[in-house]
């Protein structure tokens, strides 16, 4: 969700205008995954180093997040979305952490979409927590080293339940990943945009699903493998 702070810069306002403007494009984005039948959306709200940010536009950006999950959950739930929150959850106040446990709570049988909430969220720290979950295991004698592999590392993770994403999209003209799903992306494609997450609308987000549409995901695998694989998939 990047460009919140320079979209309000260029309007001479205060940068927490443009997390306001930010916080209504959540919904445009929830709005166009429903439309389109896009099971999973996962937001990158905040993330591990954003804490280092000036005092008060963290305190605004903590007030702007209780009063969205104050106004904002019984709405999602009545839409049929799931909603989760990932990250480090100990460094946020204890009435935002109910919040996030009530929200969850109320949502947790919706199936019509999945939204996840990455905040105090690092790809590290996601791999990390995970690397403490196994070590945990071995220390107590349950787990040897050598049973340690991709598929169990990834069923630690954050997102273990879900499929990796297909699709990253990035506002705001930079062109890296910034220490988001880092795990999960491996094999995920990447669309970046000029814009400003405050002007993300539908019609962008259209424009990145055609690109998406058109690009051959081949999974280190060579075109024709991939060719034969999916005719194999229509004839099944
Ligand atoms: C990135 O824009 C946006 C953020 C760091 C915060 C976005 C979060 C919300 C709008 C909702 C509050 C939610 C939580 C979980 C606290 P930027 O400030 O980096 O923009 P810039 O690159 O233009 O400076």
């Amino acid at each position: 969700m990047d460009g919140n702070g320079r979209w309000a810069e260029r309007r001479r306002r205060p940068r927490i205008i443009g997390h306001r403007a930010g916080a209504r494009t959540v919904n445009i984005c929830i709005d166009f995954c429903i439309a389109r039948g896009i099971e999973a959306l996962t937001l990158f709200a905040f993330s591990s180093e954003n804490w280092g940010r000036p005092e008060d536009e963290v305190g605004a950006l903590m007030k702007l997040f209780l009063n969205a999950l104050e106004r904002e959950v019984e709405e999602l739930h009545r839409r049929g979305v799931r909603v989760r929150f990932i990250g480090e959850r100990e460094r946020f106040s204890e009435k935002i952490r109910e919040r996030m446990a009530a929200a969850e709570q109320q949502t947790r049988n919706n199936h019509t979409l999945h939204l996840t909430v990455a905040a105090s969220y690092g790809g590290r720290w996601d791999i990390a927590q995970a690397a403490r979950s196994l070590a945990a295991d071995v220390a107590a004698g349950r787990l040897a080293p050598d049973e340690i592999d991709e598929v169990l590392i990834a069923s630690r993770l954050s997102l273990a339940d879900l499929p990796a994403p297909d699709l990253f999209i990035r506002t705001g003209g930079d062109t890296r990943i910034s220490n988001f799903l880092l795990w999960q992306l491996a094999y995920t494609e990447l669309w970046f945009t000029e814009l400003l997450w405050p002007e993300l609308d539908a019609t962008t987000l259209q424009r990145a699903l055609d690109d998406y549409g058109n690009r051959e995901r081949r999974f280190g695998l060579t075109g024709s493998q991939v060719a034969a694989a999916l005719s194999n998939e229509t004839v099944e």
